[in-house]
C-alpha cells in the first residue's frame, strides 16, 4: 500500500491546523459573543471550554487521525467499529458548513473588491451600511420567488474565486497546503496586529473599549447560555467535530508531540481571537458604537456595523477606503484556510474509505459542494445560511461532541489514545496528564455537553421548535435544519448500507474486516521501529536522546530507512 503523505516539518502541520482553526469564527463571531454575553464573563468561560474540552478533544482527535492514518469515519473505527457513524456525522456535518462558508468567503473577496467605494461615501454611514446587503441583494426572508431568487452576477463570480482558491490550495495535498499556510497564518495576523494598534491611536473611547471587552459583567455567569456560546465556540474555533483534525492529524509524522501540538495550536487560536476583539471593539467604540451594536452572529457586525466605523474613521475618505480594504483582504486570508480544511476533512473521509483517487474526491466534493452553495447565493440565500449554520452549531456539532467523547472514553482503551497524545513527549515538554484527558474525555465533556444539548432542546421546544417564525419559512427550517441534522446522523448507516448492496461496497467491507485493532497496531508500529532503529545501527546512523544523528557526511537529513533487503 502507497505510504500515506506526511507534513513537510512539525511547523507546517502547526500552521495548516492553527490556519483551519483561526477563521472567521475569531474574526466577528468571536467579538460578537463577547459583545453579547458580557465581555470578560465570556472571556473567561470561554477559556474554561477550551482548557475543559477544547484542548483535550483536540488532542484526541489529531490522535486518532494519526494512529488510523485515515480520515473521520475510519478514525473513529479503529476506536470501536460501531464508531463510525459517529465519524460520518462529523463529515456530512462540515460539508454543510463548507457549502456556506465557502459563500461567507466569497462575501469577504466582495467587500475586498468593492472596497474603493468607501472613500466616496465618507460622510455617508447609511450607504457604507447598507453596502453588501445591496451587493449581494439580501431579502433576510427565505422565499425564492421574486427578489429571493436573484443571483447578483458579481456574488456568483466571487463565489466562484471563492472556490478556486479553495480547490487550488488543497489540490496537490500537504505539501501544497504548508506553502500557502505560511502567508495565510501570518498576514492576517499582521494585519490584525496593524489595525488593533490603529485602534489604540486617537481614541478618546479606548478605556471603554477594553473594559467592555476585559472586564466581565459578573451576573452574566449564571447564564446558561453564555456557557453554550462558550463551549460552541471552543469546538468551532477549533474546528473540531468537523472531521478536519482527524484528516490533518493523519498526515502528522510519528516522531512528534501531538500534546504539545494542541497547546500551541489552542493558544495561537485564543490569541488571534482576543486580538480580533481588540480590533471590533476598538474600532466600534471609535466611532460612537457600543457592544449593545454588535450582533451575535457577526454577520452583521461584520457587514453593516463595521463599514459604518470605517467610514467614520478619518476625515480622510481615501484612508477609510484602505482601512477597509485591509480588514477585508483579512477576513479573505483568515477565510481560505479555514474553508481548504474542510474540504480537505470532507475530502480524506471519502477517499479513506471507498479507497478512491484522493485529486478526483477532492475536485469531486468541491464540485458538489460549489453547486449546493449556489443557493446562498440567492436573496433568500442569507436567511437559508442562517438556519444552516444554525443547526450545524447549535445542535450537530455538540451531539457529535457527546458521541465522540463516550466513543474514546468509554467504548475503547482510552489510555491508548492517551499514549498516542503523549507519544515521544521529551523530559521537559508538556505531556497531557492522565486525569486531565480522562476527566473531559469520560465524565466532564459528555455530562456538561448533554445537559446543554437538553438545555438547547428545551427552549428550542417553547419556542414552539421554532428558530426564527417571524422571518423564515416553516419549510425551509425544516430542510435547512431538521433534513440536515437528521442526514448528518444517517449518513453513516447510508453508507453501511449501500456498502452491503453494491459489490465494490462488499469488497471494502471485507478489506475492513481484516483491519488491525489499535492493540495490534501499537505492536506492529513496536516492530517496525525496533526493526528501523536495527537497520540504522548498521547503517552507522547514530540515535542519541531520541535525535537521529548521522555520522555519514552529508547535509541531507536522515529519513527512517527502508528496511530492504539489498541494503544489508
Ligand atoms: N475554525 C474556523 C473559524 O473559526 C471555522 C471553521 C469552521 C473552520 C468549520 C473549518 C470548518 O472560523
Amino acid at each position: 500500500m502507497e505510504k500515506r503523505e506526511n507534513w513537510s516539518s512539525r511547523l507546517s502541520f502547526i500552521l495548516a491546523a492553527v490556519g483551519s482553526a483561526v477563521g472567521l469564527g475569531n474574526a466577528w463571531r468571536f467579538p460578537g459573543l463577547c459583545a453579547k454575553d458580557g465581555g470578560g464573563a465570556f472571556l473567561v468561560a470561554y477559556i474554561i471550554a477550551m482548557v475543559v474540552i477544547g484542548v483535550p478533544l483536540l488532542a484526541m482527535e489529531i490522535a486518532i487521525g494519526r494512529k488510523s492514518q485515515a480520515g473521520a469515519p475510519k478514525a473513529m473505527r479503529l476506536i470501536n467499529k460501531k464508531a463510525e457513524f459517529v465519524g460520518w456525522a462529523a463529515t456530512s456535518n462540515a460539508f454543510f458548513i463548507l457549502t456556506y462558508y465557502a459563500v461567507v468567503f466569497a462575501w469577504c473577496i466582495l467587500m475586498t473588491i468593492v472596497s474603493f467605494k468607501f472613500a466616496t461615501s465618507a460622510s455617508d454611514v447609511d450607504t457604507a451600511g447598507s453596502l453588501w446587503m445591496n451587493e449581494i441583494g439580501v431579502t433576510w426572508g427565505t422565499s425564492f420567488k421574486g427578489a429571493g431568487g436573484n443571483i447578483p452576477v458579481a456574488l456568483l463570480v466571487c463565489v466562484l474565486i471563492a472556490w478556486g482558491f479553495i480547490y487550488g490550495c488543497i489540490r496537490k495535498g500537504t505539501s501544497r497546503v504548508s506553502k500557502v499556510v505560511k502567508y495565510t497564518v501570518f498576514l492576517p495576523v499582521a494585519m490584525l496586529v496593524i489595525l488593533a494598534i490603529k485602534g489604540f491611536i486617537n481614541n478618546d473611547r479606548l478605556g471603554d473599549a477594553l473594559g467592555a471587552l476585559f472586564i466581565p459583567k459578573w451576573e452574566s455567569f449564571g447564564d446558561p447560555k453564555l456557557w453554550i456560546d462558550a463551549i460552541g465556540q471552543a469546538f468551532y474555533s477549533l474546528s473540531i467535530m468537523m472531521a478536519i483534525m482527524f484528516a490533518y492529524g493523519s498526515y502528522v509524522s510519528r516522531s512528534e508531540t501531538i500534546a504539545e501540538d494542541a497547546m500551541i495550536i489552542a493558544v495561537a487560536d485564543f490569541a488571534c481571537s482576543v486580538l480580533s476583539g481588540i480590533v471590533l471593539f476598538t474600532t466600534m467604540y471609535q466611532t460612537g458604537r457600543t457592544v449593545d451594536d454588535m450582533s451575535a452572529s457577526g454577520i452583521a457586525t461584520a457587514f453593516i456595523i463595521y463599514p459604518q466605523s470605517i467610514v467614520m474613521l478619518t476625515n480622510v475618505p481615501a484612508l477609510n477606503a484602505i482601512f477597509g480594504f485591509v480588514f477585508y483582504f483579512m477576513l479573505c486570508t483568515l477565510a481560505v484556510d479555514s474553508a481548504f480544511s474542510i474540504l480537505e476533512g470532507v475530502s480524506a473521509a471519502v477517499a479513506d474509505k471507498f479507497l478512491l483517487d484522493k485529486k478526483k474526491t477532492t475536485k469531486m466534493i468541491a464540485i458538489i459542494a460549489g453547486l449546493i452553495s449556489i443557493v446562498y447565493t440567492t436573496g433568500a440565500g442569507v436567511g437559508w445560511l442562517d438556519i444552516v449554520d444554525n443547526w450545524t452549531n447549535q445542535y450537530t456539532l455538540i451531539i457529535i461532541g457527546i458521541l465522540e467523547a463516550i466513543c474514546v472514553g468509554w467504548f475503547c482503551n482510552t489510555k491508548y489514545v492517551l499514549d498516542e497524545v503523549n507519544l515521544n513527549t521529551k523530559a521537559k515538554g508538556f505531556k497531557m496528564p492522565k486525569w486531565w484527558f480522562y476527566g473531559s474525555v469520560k465524565y466532564v465533556a459528555p455530562a456538561i455537553l448533554a445537559v446543554l444539548l437538553v438545555w438547547q432542546m428545551i427552549n428550542l421546544g417553547k419556542a414552539g421548535f421554532r428558530y426564527n417564525a417571524a422571518d423564515y419559512a416553516l419549510a425551509a427550517e425544516i430542510i435547512g435544519g431538521w433534513i440536515v441534522t437528521v442526514l448528518c446522523f444517517a449518513s453513516g448507516f447510508i453508507v453501511k448500507f449501500a456498502c452491503k448492496h453494491t459489490k465494490r461496497g462488499r469488497t471494502i467491507l471485507a478489506l475492513e474486516a481484516k483491519e488491525p485493532t489499535w492493540a495490534e497496531l501499537n505492536e506492529k508500529q513496536e516492530l517496525a521501529e525496533d526493526f528501523e532503529m536495527e537497520v540504522m545501527k548498521e547503517e552507522h546512523v547514530d540515535v542519541q536522546d531520541g535525535k537521529i544523528v548521522d555520522d555519514v557526511v552529508n547535509d541531507e537529513p536522515v529519513v527512517s530507512a527502508p528496511a530492504t533487503e539489498d541494503k544489508q
